[in-house]
């Protein structure tokens, strides 16, 4: 065993150095004087960029581009999509026409950082470019992507235009879905996937380059990457490591890495006419329609891109959209398509599919289109001004999506996505002033403003003792990273000193919230791992009910006969476990109105989440007869900092802050009318008032055992305790006053 880690280590290091000398050598260009055979797809494009004609091609190509354009009267490229193959597709992009230059530098830098329009293609292209330079020979190329939707479709693609199965050389890896195998070359995966991988291998050593994508998105795992990629880069000089942005403000990102190069791709955008409303909108919904309806039958062709905050807006905009056609007198054809994260992947596709003739395509997306994914032939934008953004929430500890105006950067990002194939309008929903002065010139990187709970595990774990000092591009608020660490504390994953615990240890193996992975760790010793397991399941997928329109009343039944009167938690359970018992059957799912899409992701989730329960060697055990007492136990374990106390019908506040908080109407609680005295909530949302979503009974008692540091001392149950107490002490004294009472009495009448 000892020999074999010094092999492995021994390979390892040969790896690296054979990779840094591919570099040293000139990358893809000294490939052939290596003895580097060009892989076969580099072939086909002229090879790696050695060609020095290729300059030429290039610009021929380019300009074949142009004329297509000017020929289809920039109507857009549905058309050069449908007309055009996969591979004159790839040489068509702006990014090709700089491919040499491009992969010189790369070969030149351990660092680039690569500026490009949205749509130049760098997110399809620049892994195959690693990967035709001969660089996969060397380990895979990676590329992270601040979403889930763009690391699927974007794989999708590039195996398409390299002609293998998805899964096998190219492949996408995100929570809970791992499609990619032995034979991987290229993976896509979201930028949490790898800075997981980064816990299990500190060097990412499978890699031998890493596209870190969407930088100048700043979401969370972005921002911490950025911060453990400085150091990997450091420590292996083998590694490439490209960070692209799509816009301009890529100093920064060059500054960070110490002044590395940053590459232009030349961009090739059409000119856009900006309009503004001339009065601020009461309802971005309702002008988001009429102004769709007005380009559709007065505008010429070219599709249309709406810009909504997520699934409840899109869908009513879709909705309203399809009502106003159906009232019009034989319009033309309107192929309306919805794009957000949650919508099943067959129907996402869609958007990329090219319309009939004659077809006028009007997709309506949250601001996923805005720069992860580019549908071509859009002429038209519409943009509401908002979109959905998590916000911590400090009143109530937790993250919030809310309902935020975009900032100028985004404003014009959404423009620009009309001027992609020939000059394009772009309607704004919000008047010239209202930009100017209410949006913020570029949005809040999503690591000042959220909960970073999972940050500071994940850190702590990667050895990062001071968490202040860590090389933050911007740091977090310091009282976000305190509250953090505080409820990491609270759950017992933090020592008082501030190192994490065995507990700790154990919840960042699982790809979960904190809470939730400590839900899980703890219920084996309350003997229910098996139940909680699906319980953790099914609150990591999107809800599973089903409640169509104009069948609310059935559905609504049907959702009531799975009620377990003191918890949702348990009323998942039992959805669960009947479907199982069902084998699994998606016509049972069908008959009582649970989309069985979500059921199927639960039940993967829970395959893998068991997979990592067995190597944590933690017991897989069940109640079996005895009950689901010990789960709600397990669930208040979690969540007591979410406990609530009754006030009055459906009415509870929380215990902590006070706040008042109320049984959401979908509740099992609130569906039997059971008002137990506390309960423990999952989240708390806003709409027309707080409610407590996803709710469970708990007693007292476990309040005070599970969460001491802030039930034990007063009120409640100690009193109620020591008043037991008092009570059968009095009772014992009183019983032996009535004894002595008694036996005097008796001794009384004896005496008489
Ligand atoms: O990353 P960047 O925005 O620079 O461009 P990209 O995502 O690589 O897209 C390049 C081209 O590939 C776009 O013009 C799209 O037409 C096409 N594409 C596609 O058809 N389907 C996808 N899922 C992704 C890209
Ligand atoms: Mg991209």
């Amino acid at each position: 065993n000892g020999s074999q880690l010094v092999r492995t280590q021994r390979e390892k290091r040969d790896r690296q150095k054979m990779r840094k000398r591919f570099w040293e050598l000139g990358g893809s260009r000294m490939g052939d004087a290596m003895g580097i055979k060009a892989a076969p797809e580099a072939k086909e494009d002229g090879g790696g960029g050695e060609d020095e004609e290729e300059d030429g091609g290039d610009y021929k190509a380019n300009a074949g581009y142009a004329k297509h354009m000017k020929k289809s009267g920039g109507a857009g490229a549905s058309e050069f999509a449908r007309t055009k193959t996969l591979a004159e597709q790839r040489e068509y992009l702006p990014v090709r026409q700089v491919r040499d230059d491009l992969m010189q530098i790369v070969a030149d830098h351990q660092v680039v950082i690569i500026v490009g329009e949205t749509g130049s293609g760098k997110t399809t292209q620049l892994t195959q470019y690693l990967h035709e330079a001969g660089m996969t020979r060397y380990g895979m190329v990676g590329c992270t992507q601040p979403r889930r939707v763009a690391a699927m479709s974007v794989a999708k693609r590039v195996s398409e235009e390299m002609g293998v199965e998805l899964g096998q050389e190219v492949g996408y890896a995100i929570r809970f879905e791992d499609v990619t195998s032995e034979a991987t070359l290229i993976k896509y995966m979201t930028d949490g996937v790898l800075l997981r991988e980064s816990l299990r291998e500190p060097d990412l050593d499978t890699y031998a380059a890493l596209v870190m994508d969407e930088a100048h998105e700043r979401s969370l795992n972005t921002d911490v990457l950025f911060g453990v990629l400085r150091k990997v880069v450091q420590r292996r000089r083998d590694l490439r490591l490209v960070v692209t942005s799509a816009t301009l403000d890529a100093t920064r990102f060059s500054d960070f890495f110490g002044g590395v190069p940053v590459f232009n791709i030349p961009g090739r955008t059409f000119k856009v006419d900006t309009y503004f409303a001339k009065t601020p909108q009461e309802d971005y919904v309702d002008a988001a329609v009429k102004q769709a309806l007005q380009i559709h039958l007065s505008h010429g062709p070219g599709d249309i891109l709406i810009f909504m905050t997520g699934q409840e807006d899109i869908e009513a905009t879709c909705e309203v959209l399809a009502e106003r056609m159906g009232t019009l007198d034989d319009p033309p054809p309107l192929l309306l398509l919805p794009m957000y994260s949650q919508l099943p992947a067959d129907l996402q596709a869609k958007i990329f599919e090219s319309a009939d003739e004659g077809v006028r395509k009007c997709i309506v997306s949250t601001n996923i289109a805005e720069t992860s994914l580019t549908v071509d032939g859009i002429k038209y934008v519409i943009d509401s001004g908002f979109c959905k953004l998590k916000v911590y929430n400090p009143k109530i500890g937790m993250d919030a999506l809310q309902i935020t105006p975009i900032s100028q950067a985004n404003a014009n990002q959404r423009s620009g996505r009309a001027g992609r194939t020939g000059e394009g309008h772009a309607y704004r929903l919000y008047t010239e002033r209202q930009y100017r002065d209410e949006l913020l010139a570029a949005q809040i990187p999503e690591i000042q403003r959220t909960n970073l709970g999972n940050v500071v595990l994940l850190l702590k774990s990667l050895g990062v003792e001071d968490l202040l000092s860590f090389d933050f591009m911007d740091p977090p608020p310091q009282d976000n990273i305190q509250s953090s660490l505080y409820q990491l504390w609270v759950l017992g994953a933090l020592s008082n000193t501030g190192d994490l615990t065995t507990l700790g240890r154990k919840m960042v193996e699982f790809p979960l919230d904190p809470p939730l992975a400590k839900m899980l760790i703890f219920s084996e010793k309350l003997g229910c791992t098996a139940e909680v397991l699906v319980v953790v399941s099914m609150l990591s997928v999107p809800s599973v009910f089903f409640r169509p329109k104009g069948r609310e009343e059935e559905s609504d039944a049907a959702r009531e006969k799975f009620f377990v009167p003191e918890s949702d938690h348990l009323t998942l359970l039992n959805v669960y476990q009947q479907w199982r018992q069902q084998n699994y059957a998606a016509q049972w799912c069908t008959d009582h109105f649970v989309h069985v899409k979500g059921l199927r992701k639960a039940r993967e989730v829970h395959a893998q989440l068991l997979d990592i329960l067995k190597q944590q060697r933690i017991q897989h055990v069940s109640t079996g007869g005895a009950g689901w007492d010990s789960v709600r136990k397990a669930i208040c374990s979690a969540y007591f900092y979410n406990a609530a106390k009754i006030k009055g019908v459906g009415e509870y506040v929380n215990m902590l802050t006070g706040m008042p908080c109320h049984l959401h109407p979908s509740s099992a609680l609130y569906g039997l009318g059971y008002t137990p005295d506390f309960t423990c909530y999952h989240e708390l949302i806003y709409t027309s008032k707080e409610y407590m979503t996803t709710v469970t009974a708990v007693e007292g008692e476990w309040l005070a055992e599970l969460g001491p540091m802030f039930f034990s001392v007063k009120e409640s149950l100690k009193s109620r305790l020591e008043k037991r107490k008092r009570e059968a002490e009095e009772k014992v004294k009183m019983d032996a006053e009535m004894a002595t009472v008694t036996a005097a009495k008796e001794q009384e009448e004896e005496a008489r």
